[in-house]
């Protein structure tokens, strides 16, 4: 270690960005509580972060008294199971740090007694069912695991990332990510590995529908524990639907199968759902909105005759639409845009965010545009839901977690180690 003098000065520090993940075939229903092992493997398509994404930076200094974290600029506690079995998984997995510019050396045993700070700034609503959870443990391991110099591979660290939130496992990677579910009790052998790169299927579009929910919606980790007690449906899709849906899955990405994709998506969102329902007491995640959004991909999918748009919903009323290409993500925005306008005070520019060029190729450029909007011809008097979606986000697959070197993207202060 630095000698005592350098000790009370130096704060060493690491800043990440890792993006969330959309599965799309779900993870639902855990083995073990406490590792967070799952009853089935599950398989996502990483975000864009561009779009979606969290960024954590970490520091560490003889200085700091406690472990600390601030969550989008407010103190948040550490002391739940989850933060503390990623921080002692982390610590046990570091290194030697050898920092000539500083001139300090802080060795694999010093990691237990020295204390952390987090910052963390999430660039989407955070705890709105957009998998702030799945980006947010993600990141914080990964940047850890560069702080701590812990030389375990992304799979390894995905395995620590699991233990904060299951789907955070899957955002080690970017791309297509598999969740290999493992068998083994200690819950070593149940983590992510990469399927395809983000640029290996770059045709396709996703544009979410975040939809307003007034109602508290049941937590993912209670629904899914309600679930394993007492749906007979979970049982089911567990042995019998899953393990082949996996392996459905996987040819369906390799061969850029679009039709088989969007199939095994839709089927699998809409038996998660109904894993739901068949639990006591039901759980609804879908709301009204839902289902119509559900109703115009489907109606429009059958007037093409092959599927154009995939749709898949978590534990949320929320949808994510992944379409075929651009030409079908811009008719989608159109056919979106024309059942749930915005609210009059909603300008269009605040009402679609990421990637806005999708609305270019649309022809739309501000509200009035919308009125235009001819009704789809797969419905005969189609009827308009005003204000039923908050707003749209159009992105893509994505990269995985980065590094950034850039200081000036670090959330705490390179001097005091406390937020900028
Ligand atoms: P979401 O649908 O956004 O995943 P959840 O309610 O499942 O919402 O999870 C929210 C929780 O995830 C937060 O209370 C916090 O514990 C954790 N979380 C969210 N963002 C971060 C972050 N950036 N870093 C660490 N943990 C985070
Ligand atoms: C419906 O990962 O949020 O989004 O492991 O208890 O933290 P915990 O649950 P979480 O559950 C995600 C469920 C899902 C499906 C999925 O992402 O695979």
């Amino acid at each position: 270690m630095a000698s005592a003098e350098e000790s009370k000065r130096w704060v060493r520090m690491m800043t990440a960005q890792t993006p969330t993940n959309i599965a799309v075939i779900k993870y639902w229903g855990k083995r073990d509580e406490t590792l967070i092992l799952p009853v089935n493997d599950s398989i996502s398509v990483t975000l864009d972060p561009d779009h979606l994404c969290t960024t954590t930076t970490v520091a560490v200094s003889p200085s700091f008294e406690e472990d600390r974290m601030w969550l989008n600029g407010k103190e948040i506690s550490l002391s739940g199971g989850r933060f503390q079995s990623c921080l002692r998984e982390i610590r046990r997995r570091a290194g030697d740090v050898e920092d000539r510019e500083k001139g300090l050396r802080i060795g694999k045993s010093d990691w237990e007694k020295l204390h952390l700070h987090i910052a963390s700034f999430n660039n989407f609503p955070t705890a709105a069912g957009l998998a702030s959870s799945a980006a947010g443990f993600a990141c914080l391991v990964f940047a850890l695991a560069k702080l701590m110099n812990a030389k375990e591979d992304q799979s390894q660290l995905s395995a620590i990332a699991r233990q904060g939130s299951g789907s955070a496992c899957r955002s080690l990677f970017g791309g297509f990510v598999k969740w290999i579910m493992g068998n083994d009790k200690d819950g070593s052998d149940s983590l992510a590995v990469q399927l395809a790169h983000d640029k290996h299927w770059d045709d396709l579009v996703i544009i979410i529908a975040v939809v307003s929910s007034r109602q508290k919606e049941t937590s993912s980790t209670s629904g899914m524990r309600e679930s394993v007690e007492t749906s007979l449906l979970l049982q089911h899709r567990v042995k019998e639907v899953v393990p082949k849906r996996i392996v459905q899955m996987e040819e369906a990405i390799k061969n850029h199968d679009f039709a088989s994709f969007a199939q095994l998506t839709c089927a699998d969102s809409n038996q998660f759902h109904a894993v739901c329902l068949d639990t006591c007491p039901p759980i609804f995640y879908m709301n009204d909105t839902s289902h119509r959004i559900i109703n115009c991909v489907e109606k429009w999918n059958r007037l093409e005759g092959t599927p154009q748009v995939a749709y898949t919903f978590d534990a949320g009323p929320n949808a994510v639409l992944i379409s075929r290409d651009r030409k079908a993500a811009v008719q989608l925005l159109q056919r979106l845009l024309f059942y749930f306008p915005p609210n009059s005070d909603t300008d269009l520019n605040s009402y679609v965010i990421g990637d806005k060029s999708i609305l270019k190729d649309a022809g739309l450029e501000t509200t009035r545009d919308l009125e235009a909007l001819p009704p789809p011809p797969e419905v005969k008097d189609a009827q308009k839901y005003k204000g039923d979606v908050s707003y749209f986000i159009c992105t893509r697959p994505g990269r995985g977690p980065v590094m950034l070197s850039d200081e000036s993207r670090a959330l705490l202060d390179p001097e005091t180690g406390f937020p900028k």
